[in-house]
């Protein structure tokens, strides 16, 4: 979820911002303090870091060293206890002003289609892990439905067990992303390791829409490769679409954020990543451990704002730690993650260009 208010209160100091007109660093912090909700939003919740891939672009492969963990359940029901869904009213609010303001319709079917209609809706459940191999998914999927809370997670097909995706759907699972890279084996298998493949996902992902028809499950399928802008990147994603052709999946081609890892910088077609880091006004993330940390991004949990099991959200998200970390998105703080390792703007970098 998203804090849908924070959007849109912040909507007009935002273009004032993009547009280059003068704003001092004080003014913003204010008015950004004074749009930020104090009811705390939840992002993602990682429900493990578990994951058998060895995905290239994915700082996971190679430099996360944090210990592998699955959040247990006791902390997962106190998270979610602390979370509402939003009401019709405050949704049909938000579907109309991203219709107005970034001119989406809320029917396409698009990366940022996907960022605005959806994301900030659900929560999240996935991280740096694949929640497929997290044992406890259906009944995680279960307790959100109850409480009218929308699901959604990515997850590498190749680990599809058929068994348990159909009692996740029967639980209410709301989205289900399929991450998909090549429809060649070998191909599939460079980018994301040897556990991965195309040929036999694509069977069960066949097999579990033909039981969703028949059965009128209502979990929409969603079908993304992701943008690494390889020469033959864009006859791949075709040939994906026409295999999915005429099929109820909702399929989009993504563009790649943590271009740093390698040492790329090759621009983004994602509104999320062009528009400042929103993360410290607009919602939390909370990591397979319980801590919440910074952003979803935040693969080693370097910078931790408190504890799920110990702290109510409403004291993490309103504390000295967030006040802090909110302060140095605006004073570029050297050293941390924000401003070594993430291609997201902050809005300091806005500000001071603006002070000029
Ligand atoms: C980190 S993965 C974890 C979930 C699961 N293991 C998967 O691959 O779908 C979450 C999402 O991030 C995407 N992803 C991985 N590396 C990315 C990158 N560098 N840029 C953008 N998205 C990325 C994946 O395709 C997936 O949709």
């Amino acid at each position: 979820m998203l804090d849908i208010h924070f959007y849109m209160k912040s909507a007009e100091l935002k273009n004032q911002l993009m547009g280059q007109e003068l704003k001092d660093k004080q003014y913003l912090m204010t008015k950004l303090e004074e749009f930020r909700s104090k009811e705390p939003f939840v992002y993602n919740i990682e429900t493990t870091n578990a994951c058998n891939m060895r995905c290239e672009m994915c700082p996971r492969t190679t430099i996360m060293t944090r210990p592998i963990e699955t959040l247990d359940m006791k902390t997962y029901r106190k998270i979610i206890a602390q979370i509402r869904p939003f009401l019709d009213t405050e949704w049909q609010r938000w579907e109309n002003f991203v219709e107005k303001y970034y001119h989406i319709s809320r029917n396409d079917m698009s990366e940022n289609h996907f960022f605005l209609f959806i994301i900030p809706r659900v929560i999240v459940l996935h991280g740096y892990g694949d929640p497929l191999l997290d044992k406890k998914m259906p009944e995680k999927i279960r307790l959100l439905s109850e409480r009218n809370i929308p699901t959604y997670f990515s997850c590498n097909p190749a680990n599809i067990n058929l068994d348990k995706t159909i009692e996740m759907f029967q639980n209410g699972l709301n989205y289900i992303k399929y991450s998909i890279e090549s429809v060649d084996d070998i191909r599939h298998k460079q980018i994301r390791g040897n556990a991965s493949n195309y040929t036999d996902s694509y069977r069960k992902i066949l097999k579990l829409l033909d039981i969703k028809e028949k059965r009128a499950y209502k979990t929409i399928i969603v079908i993304t490769m992701l943008n690494l802008n390889k020469p033959w990147q864009e006859d791949e994603f075709e040939r994906l679409r026409d295999a999915f052709k005429d099929l109820d999946v909702y399929i989009y081609l993504k563009s790649q954020d943590q271009q740093w890892y390698q040492n790329k910088n090759e621009g983004t077609k994602s509104i999320h990543w062009l528009e400042f880091c929103q993360f410290p006004w607009s919602s939390m993330t909370i990591k397979s451990n319980g801590e919440s940390a910074m952003c979803v991004e935040d693969f080693n949990n370097e910078i931790i704002l408190g504890d799920a099991k110990k702290e109510p959200l409403y004291d993490i998200w309103n504390g000295e730690k967030y006040r802090k970390l909110r302060q140095d998105h605006f004073d570029l703080t050297l050293g941390i993650k924000c401003t070594a390792r993430c291609d997201m703007n902050l809005i300091g970098s806005l500000a001071k260009a603006q002070s000029r």
